[in-house]
This record gives structure tokens, C-alpha cells and sequence, in this order.
């Protein structure tokens, strides 16, 4: 049997301008929602310290990579006792590979003032929880809406889209005057009950429906709301903000052997990966030759107080962190003055085994594996 035509939604047949309208947009959405919504794991519960970490987790982040991070942080700290009694590194080892590690050190500040502050209750108002680290009006809205029901409006990368279509917003979304006029939508959009619902149900549709290319308005239960479809605009907004400057950084990082164990470092809380462990590292401005070797030498000594020799290139990682793009040249070497020159507390000498129990960077994680297949007798 032939399938019947979908019926194509009318163009803009409804604003949002009047309050039957936005009540006829709540209850689309609401429909729509209750039918279509994916089961996440957050979605299970309302505890509001789940709803935290899943939001955290969720900045930057996909929800398929979030899902078997999420699920483990709770097991191994299943509320805000838990977490604020954990040690930095064992939170970062949870963390590691989700990136954006500031997020992980926030959270767990934000933990101890909950439990030093707050009675280990996450608080109620909006501005509270905004004084708490890592926690802005996003997340705050979404904690609240979702966990209390509370009316408080969100924001984030998928409903900035849904409404700045919408609206039909002409310029990008990231200038002040658009975040402006994108949270006075999304809160005259708010509904008086189900508020979780609808926010989530905002997200949703954001994320399945209102897709950043291609989006499926034929299946978009509020298509006849929206402007840009109206108007055919859809692979025009939002408006792209200006292109992002890439920058190439040339960096080197040594793994320095001595007796079967190597040297690693943790990283200064004004480094990149400040509380997370690292070889030493280093940008090199020396491209190539016996003067980049020199090079290298002299800075892992300088960093590190430890005198080498014999030092060769395993291999090259690309990788790219926010609008950097890193080559990162990593290299082993000899230890030619023992272990007592990288004795200082934020060093230590450890076996290729024991690397598996300290937070390691991405880039770190990959070198500790090529190590692994190593001769550190050179
Ligand atoms: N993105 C941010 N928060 C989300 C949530 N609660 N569900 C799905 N995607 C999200």
C-alpha cells in the first residue's frame, strides 16, 4: 500500500505574538515532547544533583558521549557528599577524555560549598545556585526547571537555534542584544506547570528536529510557528558568527625513563590542563634539525631539573583544543642524573602501569600507550 503524503505544515500560519498563540506553541510542544522524547539516563529521576552533573556533562558535549560518563560518575559518586569528600585527581580520572576539565574542578568546588554552605541541599533560587562555581543561568534554569518545576527559562546550543528560527533572528546569536532577546523569548515561552517538560521538550526538539543542517521542518510540530520556515530561511539562521582564526602551535613532550619508570608532572592551575597529570611539555619554536633536539633538551631540563641524553621521536598527535590546532612531537629519552632531579611535589616517577591511575590529558592518555610498546633501554 502507498504511504499517504505527509501533510506539509502551513508556513507561518500562527505568530507567537498573542497568548493563544504561545498556549497553542506550549501545547505542541508538550504533545510532541510526551511522544518522541529519547530515554536518557537523566531522564529517570529528578534529583537535582543528577540533573547537575548531567547538564555539566552535557555543556560542549554530546549526549551519546555523556551517557556511559554520566553513568559511572554516579556510581562512584552518587550525591554531593560523595563528591565533595572525593580527591581532585579521582574526579578528573571520571572526567577524563570528556574534556573541558574546568567544568569537573567547578563542580566539585560547587560540591564543597554545597555541603560546607548549604546543608548539602543544592539551593532553590536561581541567584544562589548562579554564586555557586560552574553554575550560570543555564544551568541553573535547567536544575530548577527540571528537577522542581520551577519557572525558569533555559538556553542552551539547541533551543538558542530553535528559537532564533523562530523568531527568525537576523544577526548571530552570540552578540549581547541576541542572548538578550533569546532569553525574553524563551521566558515569555514558559509555561505555568510542567515547566521541566517543556525546557526539555525545547531541547529535544532543538536536537532531533531543528537540526543545524537539513532540519526536518516537515516533522516540526511547530513549524506553523516559525518564521524562518515561513520565509525558507532555514540554511540561513541562525546567522553564522565570523569565522574562528585557527592557530597552529608546534609543541614537544618527553617521556624521561629512569630504572623502567618515566617522569610525569601535574599541571599548574594556570596551565591548560591545570590538576590533570602530563609529561613535560612544552611549545617549540625550532622546526626541525639537531637545533629542535637542542631545543627540546634544554627546555625538559629547565622544566624539569632532570638531565638527559639519548633522546628520539616516537611520533606526531594532531589534535585541536578550543581555536588551537597542536602538533604535538613526542619523544623519549634517557634520565642521566637518577631520580633525584625530578624529585618536587608536583613530580613523580612511575611505572607505564601506574600511569592507568592518575588523570591523564587525551594527548597524555595516547602517549602512555605508545609507551607501553617502548624499550626504555633504548
Ligand atoms: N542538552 C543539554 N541539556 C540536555 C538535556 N537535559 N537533555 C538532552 N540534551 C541536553
Amino acid at each position: 500500500m502507498r504511504q499517504q503524503p505527509k501533510p506539509v505544515p502551513e508556513a507561518y500560519a500562527e505568530s507567537l505574538e498573542s497568548s493563544e498563540q504561545r498556549r497553542a506553541f506550549r501545547r505542541r510542544v508538550f504533545q510532541w515532547f510526551d511522544k518522541h522524547q529519547r530515554e536518557l539516563p537523566w531522564r529517570q529521576t529528578d534529583d537535582p544533583y543528577c540533573v547537575w552533573v548531567s547538564e555539566i556533562m552535557l555543556q560542549q558535549t554530546q549526549v551519546v558521549t555523556v551517557i556511559p560518563y554520566f553513568e559511572k560518575f554516579l556510581k562512584r559518586f552518587p550525591d554531593v557528599y560523595a563528591l565533595a569528600a572525593a580527591d581532585e585527581a579521582t574526579v578528573l580520572r571520571y572526567w577524563e577524555g570528556l574534556g573541558y576539565y574546568r567544568r569537573a574542578r567547578q563542580m566539585h568546588r560547587a560540591a564543597q560549598v554545597v555541603v560546607e554552605e548549604h546543608q548539602g541541599i543544592l539551593p532553590r533560587q536561581s541567584q544562589t545556585l548562579q554564586a555557586l562555581p560552574g553554575i550560570g543561568r543555564y544551568t541553573a534554569g535547567a536544575i530548577l526547571s527540571i528537577a522542581h518545576d520551577q519557572r525558569e527559562p533555559i538556553l542552551e546550543a539547541n533551543t538558542i537555534r530553535l528559537l532564533a528560527r523562530l523568531i527568525a533572528l537576523d544577526e548571530p546569536t552570540t552578540t549581547a542584544a541576541s542572548q538578550a532577546t533569546l532569553w525574553d523569548v524563551a521566558e515569555e515561552l514558559l509555561p505555568r506547570k510542567r515547566v521541566g517538560a517543556f525546557n526539555q521538550g525545547l531541547m529535544e526538539l532543538g536536537s532531533l528536529v531543528c537540526t543545524p543542517r537539513n532540519p526536518e521542518c516537515t516533522d516540526c510540530p511547530v513549524a506553523r510557528h516559525c518564521r524562518t520556515f515561513g520565509e525558507g530561511l532555514q540554511e540561513a539562521i541562525p546567522v553564522p558568527k565570523k569565522k574562528t582564526q585557527y592557530e597552529a602551535i608546534d609543541e614537544a613532550a618527553v617521556a624521561i625513563w629512569h630504572a623502567g619508570r618515566v617522569l610525569v608532572r601535574q599541571c599548574g592551575p594556570d596551565e591548560r590542563w591545570a590538576g590533570l597529570w602530563d609529561f613535560p611539555r612544552f611549545p617549540v619554536t625550532d622546526v626541525g634539525g639537531a637545533k629542535r633536539r637542542r631545543e627540546v633538551i634544554r627546555q625538559t631540563q629547565d622544566m624539569t631539573g632532570v638531565e638527559l641524553a639519548q633522546l628520539r621521536q616516537l611520533s606526531v598527535l594532531k589534535h585541536a583544543v578550543t581555536r588551537y590546532r597542536i602538533s604535538l612531537t613526542c619523544y623519549d629519552a634517557q634520565a642521566t642524573t637518577g631520580p633525584a632531579g625530578g624529585s618536587s611535589a608536583n613530580q613523580q616517577w612511575l611505572t607505564v602501569q601506574e600511569l592507568e591511575n592518575i588523570p591523564l590529558s587525551v594527548t597524555g592518555r595516547k602517549m602512555a600507550g605508545l609507551l607501553a610498546g617502548v624499550d626504555d633501554k633504548a
